[in-house]
């Protein structure tokens, strides 16, 4: 039997094995999406067996590239083209700036019926929601401000993790002198405007996040506190390898992960990574809060586009009430990296990293310190994060001074809100 004749005789023999209807009812749904790393591809696995498990068909559109630049390269060109995906991963004002261009369709229907409202953080429900309509469904809350690290490695220079910068800048230091590099980098525009962000939440504290990185308020983008902040990030320049340019962020996290380098500044993504191979956090590796209070949020979420297809009309409304379902959310979780979205699902076999980022949130929430990520397209236009990141990478990759960065940093932000 020839390789065709094999797979449609599967093909026939599968759909017999569901209900009748069954395969119909749960539609179809092509999902463009940019998790191919280790832990990323395990938690989109899940996903698709869920979706495949009620009858439904999948077609995986992945983009490789961290961050998600390229990914939203391709969803333009495929938008233009009058030819969506059913369901993209995407996020932030993103979601607001798709929906006001009138390619969105909403699930409000599915939301009403599960109560979405009263399982979501206000925060997030807000944004998942155009016009009061829900046109996305979140599937997880990262934490961006996180530092990893290989305790064999820090044992070595007889260190704990750092619980402040200049903490972290000594012990980077003995590492340094120890012949060990202190930071796994990738030289990517968003790792870079990561690493940025993380410190300005820990050197600025929350309020001047908000003032410099959301609201993009002129002051804060060029004063002191922002040159502070761009010292602390040409000390981090100082710590990375020389191969650092280029590198994909999850070849950073195995640095560390192989005891090449002792530290990750990355969100908990990176997590996900280590639990792929195996890795058990506490013992193989440390995470812990990035020195500095508050808590930088960036939530993946699946958004609808319209689509004229009815099966695929149909896969969304599934797609969409999977995504909040329990058993979803904690599996998909649990390979992620990340902690559930609907709030009303129990941490009890998640880790310490996980159950330290839900209480921090919680916390966060109540001391109106939790933050956006900029770098993760949370808070700002694409263009405004394009000059923040433009200009973040030339001073990582340049002798520019902290000064001149921080000057430069506010024409450059004022160019991107007037575009
Ligand atoms: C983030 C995204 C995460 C993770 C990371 C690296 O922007 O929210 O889910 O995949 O990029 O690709």
């Amino acid at each position: 039997m020839g390789f065709r004749k094999i797979a449609s005789t599967l093909a026939v023999a599968s759909a017999l094995a569901l209900p009748a209807g069954l395969a119909e009812a749960a539609g179809t749904v092509e999902v463009l999406h940019w998790w191919t790393s280790g832990g990323e591809a395990k938690a989109v696995g899940e996903l698709k067996k869920a979706f495949e498990a009620q009858g439904g068909k999948w077609v995986d559109s992945p983009i490789a590239g961290g961050g998600g630049d390229a990914a939203m390269t391709a969803l333009r060109a495929r938008v233009v083209a009058g030819d969506p995906p059913t369901a993209v991963q995407l996020k932030g004002p993103g979601i607001q700036e798709w929906a006001e261009q009138g390619v969105l369709a909403d699930v409000q229907d599915v939301a009403e019926q599960e109560k979405w409202d009263d399982k979501l953080p206000k925060v997030l429900a807000g944004i998942m929601k155009y016009d009061g309509n829900y046109v996305a469904a979140p599937v997880n809350i990262h934490r961006v401000d996180w530092i990893w690290a290989n305790p064999a490695v820090l044992a070595k220079v007889g260190a704990q993790m750092p619980t402040t910068w200049d903490e972290f800048n000594a012990t980077a230091d003995k590492l340094k002198a120890a012949g060990i590099t202190p930071l796994a980098h990738g030289g990517q525009p968003w790792q870079d405007a990561t690493l940025f962000e993380v410190i300005a939440l820990g050197v600025g504290g929350p309020e001047f996040y908000k003032k410099a990185l959301v609201e993009l308020d002129q002051d804060a983008l060029s004063g002191d506190t922002m040159v502070k902040v761009f010292d602390q990030l040409r000390k981090l320049r100082g710590y990375v390898d020389p191969n650092f340019s280029g590198r994909d962020w999850n070849l950073a996290t195995a640095m560390v992960m192989r005891g090449e380098a002792a530290f990750q500044i990355m969100g908990d993504w990176a997590k996900g990574e280590f639990l792929a191979a195996g890795k058990v956090p506490g013992k193989d590796f440390l995470c812990a809060a990035a020195p500095g209070k508050g808590f930088i949020l960036n939530s993946d979420s699946l958004v609808f586009f319209k689509v004229s297809d009815k099966d695929e009309q149909e896969g969304q409304k599934v797609l969409a009430s999977l995504t909040m379902s329990p058993d979803f959310q904690k599996s998909f979780n649990l390979a992620k990296g990340s902690i559930p979205a609907n709030t009303t699902v129990p941490l009890d076999d998640f880790d310490e990293c996980a159950k330290k980022s839900k209480e921090d949130l919680q916390q966060a929430i109540a001391a109106d310190s939790l933050v956006p990520s900029m770098a993760h397209e949370m808070a700002v236009s694409r263009t405004v994060r394009g000059e923040f990141m433009d200009l973040v990478t030339n001073f990582f990759n340049s002798d520019m001074s902290s000064q001149d960065a921080a000057k430069n940093l506010a024409a450059a932000v004022k160019r991107g809100q007037q575009l």
